[in-house]
Parts: structure tokens; C-alpha cells; sequence
């Protein structure tokens, strides 16, 4: 202990100024030089931090987190800052260590189908640089534009493409990271199969930050589709809803890769008077499926989709169904689906919900919290859509005018120990969700993720208070 104090700083100012001759000045801003940063583009508020970090390689990474070490030092993880889970909030006590300096592509292997990255760079650009080589990162969702690598692994991204292509855990080939005292773990494979021992990539995979900070990665690419149907479709009953995705699934072998449901409620607001854009379908119904294929066939691929959908529509199985003519009126369905300004704009205040729930059960919930909320609270509304091919249900909730976010919590969560549901299919726990994670974990597993996190992590520096409390 002796030692330590001697060799490391013993307050902030000392501490800043270590970290400043790893990183340099344009690499650590702190005080004024902090104002006007964001706290993420979800939350509005300015950005918390004794200092924001922005180291630019690996082992600027490991000498600062060294310095944190020894000063016991809370450092908090951050990439895009997209999260909804609040896993990189921050407050003006945290070391903020940002990856938006480290956003380089290395390399690409377009005959392995793998691409080496820094794990600030952006989402979008990845699936860009994959596409010029006619390839595809599978890994898709709303936040492309803004959220990095890095925190897509911390945070094992979920998004549009997961019934076909996994999560971000599934794109992972390999994994580098800084652990908390500094050193480096580098598990940089670029192989699918590698049978030897724990996997130790996975467990830094959906840590949110709370055992090591992601530096570089291998990923996994796919061959690009020659071009991508969207449909949208119409559907009377939620039988209907449950048959159609096995119905297209089979149909189209491997080529559906996104399996949206929109309820009445949600279309009804994001095609309303708060949305600039119109519905596309005539026919109103309790149910909408937004879907793509991937079309490898461009003479046959969507003649065969179109024969299905009119099978469907003389068949009662859906109402009415349009396929997208062009690019933009892709974009337009889709726009439905991932554009959030209209709840915005009409409500003060939304909680977002992630939860993860067997389909056959999903009606009957929707119901159940429907019914609760606004029995508790009559001003309140629910909105609901989401991932439902993987069985991810989103809900957008304005709470009404008490705004009381315990409660809704406990409405929403508590029915889904029941139903074997999961309070986060995607977003992850963060701050949010910590309080409910008895209800989806049992306590010994619980009690296995604070093992680990207190042997990687005895002085609860990374990401403290995220996940769970030690
Ligand atoms: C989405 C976010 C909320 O699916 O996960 O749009
Ligand atoms: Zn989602």
C-alpha cells in the first residue's frame, strides 16, 4: 500500500496530470473544456466527468488504466453513448475513457471474410467498408450512425438482423481488451472454430464495462445480398402474426432477415399527425409486419415474394401488404419503424422497455400492462413494437403526468418471472435495470457475476454500480 501512494498520484490534479503524459493534451479534457460535450444523444444532458480520456492506442489504454489502479480511480467506459440502459452514465467523480480517438478499420480480408477494428469506430462505418468488398456485417439497428464497435460488444448489440445473423456476440471472431489493472488480454482470433478452453472473448461480451474495456476486435463478415425486399403487411390476428414468420421463414430459406412487428398503437403514432410520413397501407389492423429478404436471385427473388404475398392477402392470413417499390420507399417502411420524433415530439417524457418474452405469451402480456398502467395511471399510454421474430418486445410509455418510473417498472417486470421472460432482451441491465435483475437471474448466478467481477476487479474501479451492486 506504502508503495503505491509513493509512485502514484495522490489527488486529482496529480492524477490528471499522469494521465496527460500517457495521452497528451488533446487527449484528456477536463473543466471548461468539458462544456458542451453530451452525456449521449438520448439523454440531453451534459456530459459528467472528472476528466473525459481519449487515449489512441492500446497500450495508452493500459497505462492509464494502470494510473486509475493505483488511485482507485472509478473509470467509466464510452463509446457512442447510445445506450438505454444508462450503462455509460457518468458522474463528476468518474474518469470518462472514451474510444472516439481509436477508430480505425486495420485491415479487411475479403477472402477470410474478416475485418480488424479499433473499437471506436462507428457502426456504419464498418457495414461500409464490408459492403465495397461485396460483403455484409450482419450486425444492424437504429444507433448505426452513431455507435461504436467497442460499445456494441460491451453491450452485446441485439437490433434487426439477430433472428438471421445472432447478436453481436455471434460477429465476434476476436477480442482485445485492458483489464483493470492495466494489463492486456489479447485473444485477436481470426478463425471460426477454436476449441481450446474457457471462452474468454464471451465473458467481456454484454459486461457492459465491469470487467474490462474492449480495444480491438476481429470480426466476422458475410456475403452481401444482391438486394433486400422490405414488405409490409397487414395482419388481423397475432395467430397470424406467430404463423406468418414460420410461413415466410420456410418459404424463404435463409433469406428473411428481419421480422419487425408494429402494433396498431405504434404505427398509428409514428404515421400520424407528429410523423411526416404517410401510411403506406390502406387497410388498418391490429398488427403490422415489417420484413426484409435478402435476395440472392434478382429475376426470381421478388416475383416469388410477390406470389407469397398474394397467397397471403386470398388467404385471409394478412389485409393488405405493399413491397417496396424503390430504395426510398424502403427506407419510408422502415422509417416507420426505427424513427422516434413523433413520440418525442408529442410527449414530454417516454421510458423506454426491452424485454424478451415467448411469443405465444406476448398478447396476453401487452394486455396485462396495458390494463395496469393505465388503471394506476389514466393518463398514460403504451406503445408497442419490436424485434418479434427474436421474440423482443419494445414498449415506448409515456407514464402520464406522475411520472413514476418505480412503479411502471414493477408493472412492466414483475409479470415476466412468471412467464420465464427476460427484463433485457437487448439494451442490457446498466443503471436501469439493476434492481430487476432478480427477476430474470437467479441468485446464484448473480452471485457467480460478482465472483467474477470481484476477482478481475477487486477494487470495483470499471463501470462501478453498472449490472449490479457488489
Ligand atoms: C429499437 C431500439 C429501441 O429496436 O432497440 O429501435
Ligand atoms: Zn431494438
Amino acid at each position: 500500500m506504502k508503495i503505491r501512494m509513493q509512485s502514484m498520484p495522490g489527488n486529482h490534479s496529480e492524477l490528471l496530470q499522469a494521465i496527460e503524459a500517457v495521452v497528451g493534451k488533446a487527449g484528456i479534457l477536463h473543466g471548461d473544456a468539458l462544456v458542451g460535450r453530451s452525456a449521449g444523444i438520448w439523454s440531453g444532458n451534459s456530459l459528467q466527468a472528472l476528466a473525459l480520456v481519449r487515449p489512441r492506442t492500446t497500450d495508452e489504454v493500459s497505462r492509464v488504466m494502470r494510473i486509475c489502479h493505483a488511485a482507485g480511480q472509478a473509470v467509466v467506459p464510452a463509446g457512442g453513448m447510445t445506450g438505454l440502459a444508462g450503462g455509460h452514465d457518468s458522474t463528476a467523480a468518474d474518469i470518462v475513457l472514451s474510444s472516439e480517438r481509436m477508430n480505425q478499420i486495420e485491415s479487411i480480408d475479403t477472402r477470410a471474410r474478416t475485418m480488424v477494428v479499433e473499437a471506436g469506430v462507428i457502426l456504419q462505418a464498418v457495414q461500409q467498408r464490408a459492403e465495397q468488398d461485396g460483403l455484409m456485417f450482419a450486425l444492424d439497428l437504429g444507433a448505426r450512425a452513431s455507435c461504436t464497435i467497442g460499445g456494441n460488444i460491451a453491450t452485446n448489440a441485439g437490433g434487426v438482423r439477430v433472428l438471421r445473423y445472432g447478436m453481436m456476440r455471434d460477429q465476434l471472431l476476436g477480442l482485445e481488451v485492458v483489464l483493470a489493472d492495466g494489463s492486456v488480454v489479447s485473444s485477436m482470433f481470426d478463425v471460426l472454430k477454436n476449441n481450446t478452453g474457457y471462452d474468454l472473448r464471451q465473458m467481456f461480451v454484454g459486461s457492459e464495462g465491469t470487467l474490462g474495456i474492449v480495444t480491438r476486435a476481429v470480426l466476422r463478415l458475410y456475403e452481401a445480398p444482391l438486394a433486400i425486399e422490405t414488405a409490409l403487411l397487414a395482419v388481423p390476428t397475432w395467430d397470424k402474426v406467430m404463423e406468418l414468420l414460420r410461413y415466410f421463414d420456410a418459404a424463404l430459406p435463409g433469406a428473411l432477415t428481419a421480422f419487425e412487428v408494429l402494433w396498431r398503437d405504434f404505427y398509428e403514432l409514428n404515421t400520424g399527425p407528429f410523423s411526416t410520413l404517410e401510411p403506406p397501407l390502406e387497410t388498418e389492423a391490429p398488427f403490422y409486419i415489417l420484413m426484409d429478404v435478402f435476395i440472392s436471385d434478382i429475376d426470381q427473388g421478388r416475383t416469388k415474394l410477390e406470389s407469397l404475398l398474394t397467397t397471403c392477402l386470398e388467404q385471409g392470413e394478412i389485409v393488405d401488404g405493399a413491397l417496396a417499390a424503390s430504395e426510398s420507399e424502403r427506407q419510408r417502411f422502415w422509417q416507420i419503424r426505427e424513427n422516434f420524433e413523433p413520440e418525442q415530439k408529442k410527449f414530454d417524457k417516454i421510458y423506454g422497455y426491452d424485454i424478451s418474452l415467448s411469443l405465444q405469451a406476448m398478447p396476453a402480456y401487452v394486455e396485462l400492462v396495458r390494463q395496469q398502467l393505465t388503471r394506476r395511471f389514466a393518463d398514460a399510454e403504451l406503445f408497442s413494437y419490436g424485434h418479434i421474430g427474436d421474440g423482443n418486445l419494445h414498449f415506448s410509455i409515456y407514464p402520464g403526468q406522475a411520472r413514476d418510473r418505480d412503479a411502471v417498472d414493477e408493472i412492466m417486470y414483475s409479470p415476466l418471472q412468471a412467464l420465464n421472460g427476460s427484463i433485457s432482451a437487448e439494451h442490457g441491465i446498466g443503471l436501469e435495470k439493476k434492481a430487476y435483475l432478480a427477476y430474470t437471474r437467479s441468485e446464484a448466478e448473480i452471485e457467480l457475476m460478482r465472483k467474477t467481477k470481484r476477482m478481475m476487479d477487486p477494487d470495483n474501479i470499471l463501470n462501478p454500480g453498472k449490472l449490479f451492486d457488489m
